[in-house]
């Protein structure tokens, strides 16, 4: 359910891209938050599936499926609950849930229970992007609220606060808004803080007034840096491949989110699940799959837990990776690893067969390697050589995703 049209903000948001390459504003003093999420989140969020008809029940199953698939094993420790969870404010401003979720206590202890972390969703705005209650005027409350229910993630949308208090407080001064977003996002992110418990707080605002610039200074853990994704191949490559240039402000406790994972969803054939995959792991992204886990099928669940690409996405040093160089419709992107790794990763956009510069060829020194480079091929999980010279053959929207330890 999408009542403010985030569609409209994804245009919006691919124009900010492009505008705001302006110099990185690294955090001098790393804010308290930022001892949570010192690699990208890992776990599973209810929205890309159910939307609006998600409800404790499932929730609970979600929990007990990350355990079961070993999912959880592979780094998957958080469940969380998107939007469509509120119901309405009582006398006091106290906000209940709705009859879908008859008790968040018990529900965070379930989730709890199984040695995994629960997260939740607000916003700035008067109405979620569902159109339930948001958080305007309440921001204390609610995070205490959360907080005293044991939540460890918030996820905080901006949707409504665009319309209603945005562009009715400042309305054609652009410049003013974005100084109203920004303080929105402080002040839930001091909010959190004082609730003295570690919350991840992930900022939703599509990339609107370039997040990575100042999303870390609020308290921010991750924010989204585009529109919605949808489990479909264009929209998939169209926001990943736009996050080359983005690198800079990625780091430990504080990452881009180019949104979660559609793998498992809609009609994406095994070649985009796992170049999807690939390309969020190659960006550090956050990894919040958002299938149907108690149906998910044998092909998905190895995509999902295959260890060796969550490994790069996990990666300790924290540089998230970019675009090397692209040729025609095929991309190559690397990225360094701690202890002096690279992983490079080939991808074929081309949607018919085969690309258009077919045979391909690799050229290394572009990437700065020079000679074959001894790799391991990351889902076939054999050692591979690179090279200038053998052709390399992929399907359409398919990746080569190759980790090699010690580059030359
Ligand atoms: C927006 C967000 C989505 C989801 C929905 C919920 O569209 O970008 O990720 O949270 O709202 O209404």
């Amino acid at each position: 359910m999408r009542i403010f049209v985030p569609l409209s903000l994804a245009v919006l948001a691919l124009t900010s891209l492009t505008a705001s390459s302006q110099a990185p504003v690294a955090p001098k003093t790393p804010p308290a938050s930022q001892k949570v999420a010192q690699t990208p989140p890992m776990g599973w969020n209810s929205w890309n599936f159910f939307f609006d008809k998600v409800t404790d029940k499932d929730i609970r199953a979600a929990a007990d499926q990350l355990v079961a698939t070993g999912m959880k094993d592979a780094g998957y420790n958080y469940i969380n609950i998107d939007d469509t969870w509120e119901g309405q404010r009582d006398a006091s401003g106290l906000l209940h849930t709705n009859s879908k979720f008859p008790d968040m206590k018990a529900l965070a202890d379930y989730v709890h229970s199984k040695g995994l972390k629960i997260g939740i969703y607000s916003g700035p705005g008067p109405k979620t992007c569902g159109g339930y209650e948001g958080s305007l005027g309440h921001e204390e409350q609610d995070a205490q609220m959360y907080a005293s229910w044991g939540f460890d993630y918030l996820k905080y949308d901006a949707c409504s606060f665009i319309p209603e208090v945005m562009e009715k407080q400042a309305p054609h001064d652009k410049a003013e808004q974005m100084r109203i977003m920004q303080a929105a996002y402080v002040k839930m992110g001091k909010a959190l803080k004082a609730t003295g418990r570690p919350i991840v707080f992930s900022l939703c605002q599509y990339g609107w007034d370039a997040p990575w610039e100042w999303a870390p200074a609020a308290g921010g853990n991750l924010w989204r840096s585009t529109g919605d994704v949808q489990p479909n191949w264009d929209r998939i490559a169209v926001i990943g491949f736009s996050q080359a240039g983005l690198e800079k402000y990625a780091g430990p406790g504080h990452w881009n989110d180019p949104d979660m994972l559609e793998v498992g969803n809609g009609h994406l054939t095994f070649a985009e699940n796992r170049a999807h995959f690939s390309l969020w792991a190659m960006l550090a992204a956050p990894l919040l799959a958002g299938n149907d886990l108690p149906n998910m099928k044998p092909e998905i669940k190895a995509i999902l837990t295959n260890r060796d690409v969550i490994a790069i996405d996990q990666d300790k040093l924290g540089k998230q990776g970019t675009r090397g160089y692209a040729e025609g419709e095929v991309e190559v992107w690397t990225r360094h690893l701690a202890g002096g790794g690279l992983a490079v990763a080939v991808f074929n956009t081309a949607d018919n067969g085969r690309f258009a510069s077919h045979p391909f060829h690799l050229d290394l020194a572009k990437l700065g390697l020079h000679g074959p480079q001894k790799g391991k091929d990351l889902w076939t999980g054999k050692p591979v050589t690179l090279t200038n010279n053998e052709p390399i053959e992929m399907a359409s929207h398919d990746v080569l995703l190759v980790r090699i330890d010690a580059p030359k």
